[in-house]
């Protein structure tokens, strides 16, 4: 019966998936509709993953000589990786979100170089472009399953410096050219015409692939690593997309291009926002190479009592609160929404800024907001709110450092220079909660610190959040 199971059911699934994905792609545009996208793409996956298992039904029953042992491996896989991702998607911190997206990532391409492999071992490969999309699809599998896991031991610690070695670039040039090479021996010939086997140029070609993704990425430094890790999304979808055709699997190929066009783009929204071409990070070491310039900074940093700044934002008429990545790195989101409360209540205009590359992933200020509830009017992007800081009485600046330094408008030395940033310089009074002198990623200093009408918070974001809540609400009980 499972034999007539007809291709117009798996069609039809395969569409529902393809509109299922774009559907829940443009929800996501929108942080409002953003969760309810993410369901919809993920009721197009699962409709994926039904036409799959569909498809092997329709393949004669000689062509499947295995089709119980291939189906109970097929669940088992789901099932471990399914509950996998469940546990570890229920437990990750939000500060491990990149290092998650990374690994993520990597697995992507590693499927679709998977399935290149399956292919070409199993001499499926017919034809000079069905074997050369194969081999390209597996090469950049291949590439960004290497590249992801180093982005991801570079993102948790587990490397600490970037590796570099002289002449690097012609190092990575000449293993991308022997894959390549590799590549067209393989096409050349399917037999052992130049005296190793068909499947010895395949593994050569695969070892090659994942050599060039570990080179292409050592040399990064860590503060490139989640626009390193957009690439290799855009890489990952290409792959999957590629591989799809070789499959002939209309699902595979949408979501790959869907996957290839967003990590493409975000990659280059992320260099716009940092004022940077993608050559330029991928070429060299920006978190790395960035120096203070002796002189360049006068003055010092002034610190103020958390709760003396607490009152005087409880009587601001406005205050706009920039978060950078100390936030999430304290988990301060909760306690900074019961404070914007306690100042919304006392009739202070409150407004957030978000820089595009605050924190260490896109939008991960957004989520911290939504996560706590900030409502999403209160929210504002940066080319929304810059003019606003002007006439604002206190800009908040929680754990954020290089999206407000003012040297990238002004330090044509600065290793920033030239990156839009927030203005919140430009409020009448600036408090900036830190843990110390700590540098932001850039690793450079910020004049902002040093500024007039700056002054610093010290202490780490939670606790100071804590004690400004007990400072206003204490007003409260002292005018009872
Ligand atoms: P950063 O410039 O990295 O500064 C974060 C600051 O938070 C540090 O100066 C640190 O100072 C403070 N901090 C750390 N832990 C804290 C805690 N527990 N409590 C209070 N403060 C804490 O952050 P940003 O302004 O968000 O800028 C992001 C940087 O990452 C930019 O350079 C951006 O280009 C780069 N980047 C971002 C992305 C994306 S997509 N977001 C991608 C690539 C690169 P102390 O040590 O003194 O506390």
């Amino acid at each position: 019966m499972f034999t007539l199971v007809p291709q117009l059911v798996i069609g039809a699934a395969d569409l529902s998936a393809a509109f299922l994905f774009l559907f829940g792609l443009k929800r996501m545009s929108s942080p409002a509709t953003a969760p309810s996208g993410i369901r919809v793409a993920g009721i197009g996956m699962i409709a994926a993953v039904l036409a799959s298992f569909l498809y092997v039904f329709t393949v004669d029953a000689a062509a499947r000589p295995h089709l119980l042992i291939n189906i109970a491996l097929a669940v088992a896989a789901l099932a471990i990786g399914g509950g996998a991702a469940w546990v570890a998607g229920r437990r990750v911190a939000m500060t491990a979100m990149p290092q998650m997206v990374a690994i993520y990532n990597g697995m992507g391409g590693g499927a679709a170089g998977g399935i290149a492999a399956v292919e070409l071992f199993g001499g499926r490969t017919h034809g000079v472009t069905e074997l050369a999309v194969t081999l390209l699809g597996g090469l950049i599998g291949a590439v960004s399953l290497s590249g992801s896991a180093i982005a991801w031991a570079k993102l948790d610690g587990v490397i600490k410096q970037p590796w570099r070695v002289k002449g690097q670039q012609y190092l990575n040039a000449a293993v991308m050219f022997a894959t390549l090479v590799v590549a067209g021996v393989i096409l050349a010939t399917a037999s052992g015409a130049l005296g190793l086997s068909t499947a010895t140029w395949i593994w050569i070609f695969f070892a090659c692939a994942l050599v060039f993704g570990v080179l292409m990425t050592l040399p990064i430094g860590g503060a490139d690593m989640p626009v390193v890790i957009s690439i290799y999304n855009a890489f990952t979808g290409l792959a999957v997309g590629l591989e799809g055709f070789v499959l002939q699997n209309p699902a595979l190929m949408i979501a790959g291009m869907v996957v290839g066009a967003a990590g493409l783009l975000l990659t280059l929204l992320m260099a716009k926002a940092m004022n940077r071409s993608v050559a330029n990070v991928l070429f060299t070491n920006f978190g790395t190479v960035a120096k203070a310039r002796p002189g360049a900074i006068q003055g010092e940093e002034k610190p103020v009592d958390a709760a003396d700044a607490a009152i005087k934002m409880r009587y601001a008429s406005s205050v706009i609160i920039v978060p950078g990545y100390g936030l999430a790195a304290a988990r301060a989101q909760q306690k900074l929404y019961e404070f914007v409360k306690l100042l919304i209540a006392a009739k202070v205009s409150v407004k957030f800024a978000i820089h595009p590359v605050a924190g260490r992933m896109p939008g991960q200020m957004d989520v911290l907001l939504a996560e706590a509830g900030v409502p999403y009017d209160m929210i504002f992007q940066l080319d929304d709110i810059n003019d606003d800081f002007a006439t604002t009485d206190v800009a908040l600046i929680i754990g954020a450092n290089d999206v407000v330094n003012p040297a990238a408008r002004t330090d044509k030395a600065s290793p920033i220079f030239g990156m839009p940033i927030l203005n919140a310089d430009k409020a009448g009074q600036v408090y900036v909660i830190k843990r110390g002198q700590g540098k932001g990623y850039s690793g450079i200093v910020n004049a902002l610190f040093y500024g007039p009408n700056c002054e610093m918070v010290y202490g780490d974001a939670q606790a100071v959040l804590v004690k400004m809540i007990e400072a206003v609400r204490g007003l409260g009980a002292a005018a009872a």
